[in-house]
């Protein structure tokens, strides 16, 4: 039996996992920190001291609730970038601390591989496949070929997907993280209300993306609104994300024809990260793309997310291609995705 135990603590979420090499998960807690709402966004000084605080309650609780103790844990892992440094340094400095004392193997993992893939665990998906990750922090377009082989296609020149909504959501007056509380009122809203800037239209091979114009038009209206009453905010944040979607929608299509241009043939498409929990992104996508024949995998709503269940999954990868553990390795914030952890 080998037994995984991984920690997250790239951002605000405190997560600890304990998976089978079978990907089968015997305990996970993930604690997402409410200190930052108050400040409308994430304070790297206090996310480090919360995430140490909090490890060492969920550590022992982790445990409990596998039924399995440290000494029965063969690997150990820690996301060890891109993120807030203090957070990846305390998170991989307990995991590397307990895989010395325990005498066994650490690995540190990328967590933009975490994100890709977190949708293998609850799908099946062949190589090579689209991956479109959408998180707080990157927006990208992947062509994964295998395993730690992902080609990017394109990426946001700004803002990042998540990024844009906790920021329109912010001008709304909405709650951090804004996503959620988008996807609620724009349920209730009218989308052809506003109309908002449609980015990087032009040349058609384009496969990048810019959400910097539309934070700034929203704020435009937002400013030149008397009355900021409840069916504004539906209707704005409707529009918004209606536009996300049209965009999302284009670039997933020029992308697809991209590859096609170059006899690459792909059937499945992985939406990841944080935003592709958003259902209406969800149902748009599935409704345009599986006409067409593709084949869309999303990861389960615990796994879109920051969590320790999807650096436990790349971890298991990394043993099973026998990649050395390294307990020396450096936290990156930084780090890319093809950028291997050294
Ligand atoms: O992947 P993630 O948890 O963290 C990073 O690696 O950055 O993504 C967090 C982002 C936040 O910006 C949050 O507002 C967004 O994901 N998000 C959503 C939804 N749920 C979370 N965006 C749109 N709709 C949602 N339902
Ligand atoms: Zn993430």
């Amino acid at each position: 039996m080998t037994l995984i135990f991984s920690i997250e603590t790239s951002c605000d979420e405190t997560s600890v996992a304990i998976l089978h090499k079978s990907k089968r998960i015997l305990g996970e807690i993930t604690h997402s920190q409410s200190e930052h709402i108050k400040y409308g966004g994430v304070v790297p000084e206090i996310a480090s001291r919360a995430h140490l605080e909090i490890l060492q309650k969920i550590i022992p609780k982790c445990f409990k609730k596998a039924g399995v103790k440290i000494k029965d844990i063969d690997i150990f892992c820690a996301t060890g970038g891109p993120g807030l440094i203090g957070g990846l340094l305390i998170g991989t400095t307990i995991a590397k601390s307990m895989a010395i004392s325990m005498k066994k193997p650490f690995y540190g993992i990328n967590h933009l591989e975490g994100h890709i893939i977190s949708p293998t665990f609850n799908n099946e998906i062949k190589f090579p496949y689209l991956s479109i990750l959408l998180t707080g922090g990157h927006t990208q377009i992947y062509l994964v070929n295998k395993f730690n082989d992902y080609k990017i296609l394109g990426e946001s020149v700004d803002d990042a997907l998540g990024e844009c909504f906790d920021k329109v959501a912010k001008l709304l007056g909405l709650k951090y993280p804004g996503g959620p509380e988008i996807e609620k009122l724009a349920s209730l809203g009218n989308q052809k209300k506003y109309q908002l800037p449609h980015p990087l239209i032009k040349n058609k091979k384009d496969l990048n993306f810019s959400f910097s114009g539309i934070k700034t038009a929203i704020s435009l209206i937002v400013k030149s609104q008397k009355k900021i009453n409840k069916n504004f905010k539906k209707d704005l944040a409707a529009s918004f994300q209606n536009k996300v979607i049209e965009i999302l929608i284009e670039k997933i299509h020029r992308s697809l024809n991209f590859l096609k241009k170059n006899d690459i043939e792909v059937k499945d498409i992985t939406i990841v990260g944080g935003v592709a929990a958003n259902k209406a992104i969800r149902k748009a996508l599935n409704n345009t793309f599986a006409s067409k024949k593709y084949n869309l995998a999303y990861p389960l709503k615990k796994m879109c997310g920051d969590n320790a269940m999807m650096i436990g999954l790349a971890c298991i990868e990394k043993y099973k291609k026998k990649e050395k553990p390294n307990y020396f390795f450096k936290a990156n914030p930084r780090l890319e995705v093809n950028e291997n952890i050294k």
